[in-house]
């Protein structure tokens, strides 16, 4: 498996794998095993990779299997979740530091084609992820919707998450969670 940033040329091929595990679009037997809520368009894939660097892949020889996003807070402004998750950054508290826009970037979300989840790609796509933004964040911050335990079993007991703290938005239920950029992650080969 291969681990590296996405380029435009790649935009097509995730946008399918998006398109499997959105929640507007999953296959209904598959939801239980978690979807995707942030809906990017093609401009909006083509900014992550060329303004943040930020689309991480994993890809063997059938094409792109895994996803993972990671970018500054100014990036995910447009999206009203965000905006609430960034006017309640100086109300949190994570590692002994007040979260700022400064001291802080949101990974997620990620995707993992489903013949490959239970693999060691859970972990590379996230470390690979990680190594790319360390130089310039101290701490990562994602959330998890609560009706997705896989999901959250993943990111708290597999790669070792803290839950923060929990939200509401739109009627929906959510986790934040923190992660210290000084570790690598656990179970991770790369
Ligand atoms: C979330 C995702 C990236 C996790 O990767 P993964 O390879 O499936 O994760 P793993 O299988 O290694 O770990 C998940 C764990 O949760 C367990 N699990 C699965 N369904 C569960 C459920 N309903 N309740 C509790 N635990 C569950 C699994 O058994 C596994 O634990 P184990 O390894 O001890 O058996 C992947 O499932 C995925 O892409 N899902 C669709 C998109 C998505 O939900 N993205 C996250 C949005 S926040």
């Amino acid at each position: 498996m291969i681990y590296r940033n996405a380029t435009i040329d790649d935009i097509e091929a995730v946008a399918r794998l998006q398109q499997k595990y959105h929640v507007s679009t999953i296959d209904e037997k598959d939801k239980k095993d978690g979807f995707v809520t942030t809906l990017f368009t093609h401009d909006q894939f083509k900014e992550i990779i060329e303004k943040e660097n930020g689309l991480a892949i994993a890809c063997d020889s059938l094409g792109i299997v895994g996803y993972a996003m990671a970018a500054s807070w100014e990036f995910w402004s447009k999206w009203p979740l965000f905006q609430f998750m960034i006017e309640d950054l100086p109300s949190t508290t994570y590692l002994g530091e007040v979260l700022s826009k400064e001291n802080s970037y949101q990974y997620g979300p990620i995707c993992i084609d489903k013949a490959y989840r239970g693999t060691e790609v859970l972990a590379n796509l996230f470390e690979f992820s990680r190594q790319q933004m360390e130089k310039r964040y101290p701490i990562m911050i994602t959330f998890i919707n609560h009706i997705n335990p896989r999901s959250y079993e993943a990111h708290t007991r597999k790669l070792g998450l803290d839950v923060i703290k929990n939200f509401d938005f739109n009627n929906n239920h959510y986790y934040e969670l923190g992660y210290d950029m000084k570790k690598k992650t656990l179970g991770s080969t790369i």
